[in-house]
């Protein structure tokens, strides 16, 4: 089938083109600057250069397309009127695709609490507006909720690395949510299987692997996973999460903005409320954390090496 894809120079696009590609399918990448996809699949694609906010760019990219993935979020720049941002985004997107024929849209948004929107973070409340705005057209939307997405190139997970190389464990009021991780590669597979049997109808499902840990518990493992120890214990009654965010996003080299959107969702539980998904893909989500974490290690070891021999930053 011929599939747009958004945010291929992203973790999650970048990540699932190739395996759109080994499936069959013919896949066409809408990107602000083509410059930027240097991946090894890039003569194997189409590329239409463009943003997600152009419906005209949207048009051009989706003409002819049957399914498109919507793997874009705003976060990497000021926080400012984020919610607007998005909502416009997915507006100019869903109008894009409806005009050039799309059949399925497939959405990859943040695990978020429905009945808890009032107090949920700005990133997480975008998310879920992105969403409602996508559902506003004709076309089917298949909103995929997850919360932190393990593998390598992830903004989450190196933000976890961060937090699991520190010499300071810190325990902060909400070290005790809870959060539901998964495995990159179990995300891929679903993916696949929702743009290969879509549901013919506007479908959201919560997404998330087998365990289900506090914020602490998942710092715990990651630095067994690492070998960094178990940190000086450090607990501070009161720490808002963005107090940490510039120097998380420092060390982890992710854009500040990212981290500033990212960590507050931490003061929220991020699990799986709605259980449907087994019911609709059974059998994707099953990486226990533990080896989830292990291989999301061993890729980051090894692509470091890989940009240490190039020369390159990692
Ligand atoms: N990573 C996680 O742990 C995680 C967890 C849950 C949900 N998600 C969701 O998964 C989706 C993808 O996340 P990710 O981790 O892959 O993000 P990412 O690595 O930060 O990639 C974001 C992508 O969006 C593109 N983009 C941003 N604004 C755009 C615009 N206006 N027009 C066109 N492209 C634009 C970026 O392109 P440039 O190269 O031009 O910047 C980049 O390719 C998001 O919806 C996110 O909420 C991710």
């Amino acid at each position: 089938m011929d599939v747009l894809v958004t945010g291929a120079t992203g973790f999650v696009g970048g990540a699932l083109v190739p395996r759109l590609l080994d499936a069959g399918h013919r896949v066409r990448c809408l990107v602000r600057d083509r410059a930027r996809l240097t991946a090894p699949w890039r003569a194997d694609v189409e590329v239409v250069e463009g943003r997600v906010e152009s419906e005209q760019a949207v048009l051009r990219a989706a003409d002819g397309a049957e399914a498109a993935f919507f793997l874009v979020h705003g976060m990497g720049s000021s926080a400012r009127h984020l919610v607007e941002r998005e909502r416009a985004a997915a507006a100019a997107f869903r109008d894009g695709v409806e005009l050039g024929g799309v059949r399925h849209v497939v959405y990859l948004g943040g695990l978020v609490d429905e009945a808890a929107l009032a107090t949920t973070s700005v990133h997480l409340y975008a998310r879920q507006q992105a969403g409602v705005e996508l559902r506003r057209g004709t076309v089917p939307v298949t909103e995929l909720r997850a919360g932190i997405v393990l593998g390598q190139g992830s903004a989450s997970f190196d933000l976890l690395v961060t937090a699991a190389r520190s010499p300071v464990a810190l325990e902060a009021p909400w070290s005790g949510s809870l959060t539901q991780p998964i495995a990159v590669e179990d995300l891929l597979a679903l993916l696949l299987a929702v743009v290969a049997a879509p549901p013919g109808r506007h479908l959201t499902l919560d997404v998330g692997g087998p365990d289900v840990v506090t914020y602490a518990e998942l710092v715990r493992r990651t630095r067994a996973v690492l070998g960094t120890g178990r940190g000086l214990p450090v607990r501070v009654p009161y720490l808002p999460p963005e107090a940490l965010a510039l120097s998380a996003a420092q060390l982890a080299g992710v854009p500040p903005s990212l981290a500033l959107g990212l960590l507050p969702s931490a003061q929220h539980d991020a699990v799986v409320r709605d259980e449907r998904l087994e019911q609709w893909y059974p059998g994707v989500a099953v990486t226990p954390l533990d080896t989830a974490l292990a291989a999301a290690v061993g890729a980051r070891t090894q692509r470091a090496a890989v940009d240490a021999s190039a020369g390159t930053p990692g």
